[in-house]
């Protein structure tokens, strides 16, 4: 039997992610670089019924050192790549998880913080897209208190391999990507994105304002709402909260 303090642990979710149990409930424990990480210190912040919940912070000795763990809610469903390797995605679910991820990164935004990376692994999801909850909040930041960071998001669904600056269009480039993800498997940036992620760290920045390597197909309003969310130049990027009126008009 594995205890990480007083959590009895059930099953390891990731490499620093356990699924515990203390006292009849569940919990997941993730395993932190120091009390007051970005990913601590933005959970104490940001408080909201789709982000998942920080409970505590622990302290376990392990041998001679201490090691730091959130204690995070439990949430019992599946993240989008794994929800979507089981089973297709309508185009109403889509819309659902659309308005959905749109309404939490508009309150995200509203307390000050870019969440930075958003993909499908980091939203879990109930089986119709009725209900999310974002979890990872590492690369989250504060405008007040990181600007000018300089960050490195997953290549293909965040846009700073596009060479954008650091700002709130992020989000929503990352949130046209995954919607692209919800029809078709994949991010529209991943063809190049090898290419994309070398060329921006060797500066060959021309290239990679050609923009995505497929369209979301179809003259429907939400075709064109996405492809406008993944424009590489982040002015021509709706703002979050015209993405969340546009959902919320079609749900
Ligand atoms: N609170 C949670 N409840 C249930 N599953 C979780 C929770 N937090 C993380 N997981 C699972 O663990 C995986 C990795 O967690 P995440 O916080 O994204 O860590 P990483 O920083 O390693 O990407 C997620 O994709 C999800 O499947
Ligand atoms: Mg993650």
């Amino acid at each position: 039997m594995t205890f990480i303090k007083d959590y009895y642990v059930t099953e390891q979710l990731d490499l620093r992610v356990f699924r515990t149990q203390k006292d009849h409930s569940y919990f997941v424990l993730k395993k932190q670089e120091s009390k007051d990480s970005i990913e601590i210190k933005s959970l104490q912040k940001l408080k909201h019924k789709k982000i998942v919940e920080l409970k505590d912070v622990i302290k376990n000795k392990h041998f001679l050192r201490t090691e730091i763990y959130a204690v995070l809610e439990n949430i019992p469903w599946l993240n989008l790549r794994e929800l979507k390797s089981r089973k297709n995605i309508t185009e109403k679910s889509i819309l659902k998880l659309g308005y959905n991820l749109a309404d939490v990164l508009c309150y995200i935004h509203s307390q000050g913080f870019i969440y930075n990376d958003l993909k499908p692994d980091n939203i879990m999801m109930l089986e119709w897209c009725d209900n999310i909850k974002l979890i990872d909040f590492e690369s989250c930041v504060s405008i007040k208190e990181d600007k000018g960071s300089y960050l490195m998001s997953t290549p293909g669904y965040s846009c700073m391999q596009l060479s954008t600056p650091f700002a709130f269009s992020n989000d929503v480039f990352s949130l046209g990507t995954v919607l692209f993800f919800g029809k078709y498997n994949e991010s529209p940036y991943l063809k190049h994105t090898n290419d994309d992620v070398l060329k921006y760290m060797s500066n060959e920045r021309k290239y990679l304002l050609r923009g995505p390597a497929q369209k979301f197909e179809g003259e429907t309003k939400l075709a064109e709402m996405i492809n406008a969310m993944i424009e590489p130049i982040h002015i021509n990027r709706p703002i979050i909260s015209e993405v969340k009126t546009f959902f919320e008009d079609l749900i």
